[in-house]
């Protein structure tokens, strides 16, 4: 169960730590850390987080059979990308969210900046995979975030609204328990540079009060902020009370880093 209680409901929210693996690592390294994320995690449980871990689609099988050698797999797996077009055919390269959800995948991140911006993927793009993934039964870790001129030009509160309000459609109707949000400032991405915990809280209430005005229950999406998020500033993102856990690309390639971000996150 989960941990955070809102101002309006009793009902607390999941925490998460997800780990983008992005184009990385090999095969072999990619099974020894699925191996040593799930045996370390078995041994010693998480209490109120949940983990997840998104390795490259060609390792999705494996690292699934993996995690399922695990009686209760304490992980659970996420896809990088899917296609928007839903049916098998000729999309030389595409994989769809079904063929996705054949390999154990439960969860896909859509909307991650490095999509946006390496393949110019577009809100009319992101809104046609949500829907394929949804479809599917998969749940969807929605990536959002301003760039480093936008905040300094004052518009980052604006852009992440212009970025969320682009699928009202599809808010309107998702089951809340497919949703997580991920808040990634662009400019943190990789770098470093982390938003303060005070720049990511007033960013995370923000999008949580428009989820709200957008419809009721979405007040129990977890919110997770993304952008060099380490062991050592996990704690302080944690104690901030709208961001529910992380999604963390570099500091997942290492199994120690990750399972103290995500015992940063396991809050009673
Ligand atoms: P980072 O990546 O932790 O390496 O900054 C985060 C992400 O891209 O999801």
């Amino acid at each position: 169960m989960s941990t955070t209680l809102n101002q309006s409901s009793s009902q607390p929210r999941q925490h998460w730590v997800i780990g983008n693996w992005k184009m990385n690592p090999n095969r072999a390294t990619a099974q020894t850390l699925a191996q040593t994320l799930a045996s370390r995690l078995v041994e010693t449980p998480l209490h109120t987080c949940k983990t997840a871990i998104a390795p490259m689609s060609i390792h999705l099988i494996t690292i699934h059979e993996i995690l399922m050698k695990v009686h209760t797999s304490p992980i659970s797996l996420v896809a990088q990308d899917i296609a928007a077009a839903r049916q098998t055919g000729a999309f030389t390269g595409d994989i769809s969210a079904d063929l996705i959800r054949e390999t154990g995948a439960e969860w896909i991140i859509i909307g991650h900046s490095e999509r946006r911006t390496i393949h110019h993927e577009d809100e009319n793009l992101i809104g046609l995979k949500l829907n394929a993934a949804l479809d599917a039964g998969l749940g969807v870790i929605w990536c959002v975030g301003e760039t480093l001129s936008e905040r300094e030009a004052g518009q980052a509160t604006q852009v992440v609204s212009a970025q969320i309000n682009a699928h009202i459609d599809i808010l309107t109707k998702i089951d809340p328990r497919k949703l997580i949000i991920a808040y990634e400032p662009v400019w943190a991405i990789g770098t470093g540079r982390t938003a303060s915990p005070e720049d990511a809280q007033q960013m995370h209430a923000a999008i949580r009060q428009l989820l709200t005005e957008i419809r009721a229950p979405l007040i129990q999406t977890s919110l997770l902020y993304g952008g060099s998020v380490k062991s050592d500033n996990a704690h302080s993102l944690a104690k901030c009370p709208d961001i529910d856990g992380a999604l963390v690309g570099g500091a997942s390639l290492d199994a120690d880093s990750f399972l103290q971000i995500a015992k940063a996150f396991d809050i009673a």
